[in-house]
């Protein structure tokens, strides 16, 4: 971003890199298809025949279990005019046949049927048509795919940044009823991404909504590409955490706190003593971009969730509600809820970036990450022509 002044921390892109096409055709090449892609959880492929589809980058991929119980991903490309072959998440039955001209291949990739083959195109040699292999890998109880069949272990990706994200055992959670979200912002994926690490606002956008964190005790910075961030509980939350929390805790109460790591490309995670969530940043157009969440809880009964609700109702009713009461109706932060907060302030940003007269100020301590992050775009892109 252009910046006023001369101050040293200086923002790193240009308006267009948040604005033009060109930008988002570069990204999509170069950081998007060339990295892992998260595709989601393990239980969402967890017997031979399920699937699921994901978009990496400008591949299309697709992840099947095997009759043999092993995960393979393919580019979900027919071998013979490209058509996709699967979409979305469901189970095939033992084979994966094309829509367009019933071209059908096994699950582990092998070309089997070709209809009409004599009379339509003499003898084929399907044993070089086969699906085309790109690479899955599990981790965290997550599922990644990679579109080079040779991407290589994804503990090389990840491996140096795990130490420093939350000690969940992410496996032994479980999906909160309704607790999956996804929602379309009208902002690039960049000033997403730079709101989420934007360790500055949160005592300010999130005063009402955030409150329950001691922000002042906040460590953060880049393990290579990726962004960690953890901060405690403030002390009087903690003191009461019994009652505060509004889900049963996951973690031992002598380590409270959140730990809010974004990977790169693109995949945050927001990792509380009461929950475990997914924040999947999915960029769509230079100025639209998907965030989809998926909510993990402690293995409990329902009935121990109702108990904890009403628990933490007080809380809730005395700390966040008052500082949201506004009055006014319009009011888009009048609604108790952080996401509503940085979806506002995100699509604010990229409005403001329309005008002639836009120029980004100087950036504050809590802004390093967001300029990290944007050298991390800069270094994949090759610079900025
Ligand atoms: S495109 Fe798939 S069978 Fe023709
Ligand atoms: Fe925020």
């Amino acid at each position: 971003m252009h910046q006023a002044g001369n101050n040293r921390m200086m923002h790193r892109l240009p308006v267009e890199a948040y604005t033009s096409q060109d930008w988002f055709d570069r990204e999509q090449e170069r950081i998007f298809s060339r990295l892992w892609r998260y595709a989601g959880f393990v239980e969402d492929v967890a017997e031979p025949g399920q699937y699921i589809t994901v978009q990496a980058g400008l591949n299309p991929i697709l992840v099947v279990m095997g009759h043999d119980g092993l995960l393979r991903a393919f580019h979900n490309l027919c071998r013979h005019r490209g058509t996709q072959l699967l979409r979305a998440v469901g189970k095939t039955k033992k084979a994966i046949r094309c829509p367009y001209h019933d071209w059908t291949y096994s699950l582990d990739g092998e070309l089997v049927s070709i209809p009409d083959e004599g009379a339509e195109f003499g003898p084929v040699d399907k044993s070089c048509l086969g699906l085309k292999r790109a690479s899955v890998a599990t981790w965290r109880g997550m599922l990644f795919v990679h579109p080079d069949p040779d991407a290589g272990p994804i503990g090389d990706w990840f491996g140096e940044v795990e130490p420093r994200l939350g000690p969940h055992q992410v496996g032994e959670l479980v999906e909160y009823d309704g607790g999956r979200t996804s929602y379309e912002v009208r902002a690039n994926w960049k000033v997403v991404v730079e709101n989420y690490i934007d360790v500055y606002h949160l005592s300010h956008l999130h005063s009402g909504t955030l409150a329950m964190y001691d922000h002042a005790k906040a460590e953060y910075g880049f393990v290579g590409p990726h962004f960690v961030f953890h901060e405690p509980l403030s002390e009087d939350y903690a003191a009461n955490i019994k009652t505060n929390s509004p889900t049963p805790l996951i973690l031992p109460e002598d380590g409270l706190g959140a730990w809010v790591p974004m990977l790169f490309p693109g995949v945050g995670l927001v990792e509380s003593e009461s929950d475990w969530a997914t924040f999947i940043v999915t960029p769509l157009a230079p100025d639209r971009t998907r965030v989809e969440n998926r909510v993990r809880v402690k293995d409990a009964s329902s009935w121990e969730f109702v108990k904890q609700g009403w628990r933490s109702y007080a809380y809730w009713k005395r700390q966040v509600r008052p500082k949201h009461d506004t009055g006014d109706p319009d009011d888009p932060l009048a609604s108790a809820d952080f996401t509503a907060e940085d979806i506002y302030a995100c699509e604010q940003q990229q409005k403001a970036m329309l005008s002639p007269q836009f120029e980004a100020g100087p950036a504050a301590r809590g802004e390093t990450p967001v300029l990290e992050h944007q050298q991390v775009v800069l270094d994949y892109l090759g610079g900025t022509g």
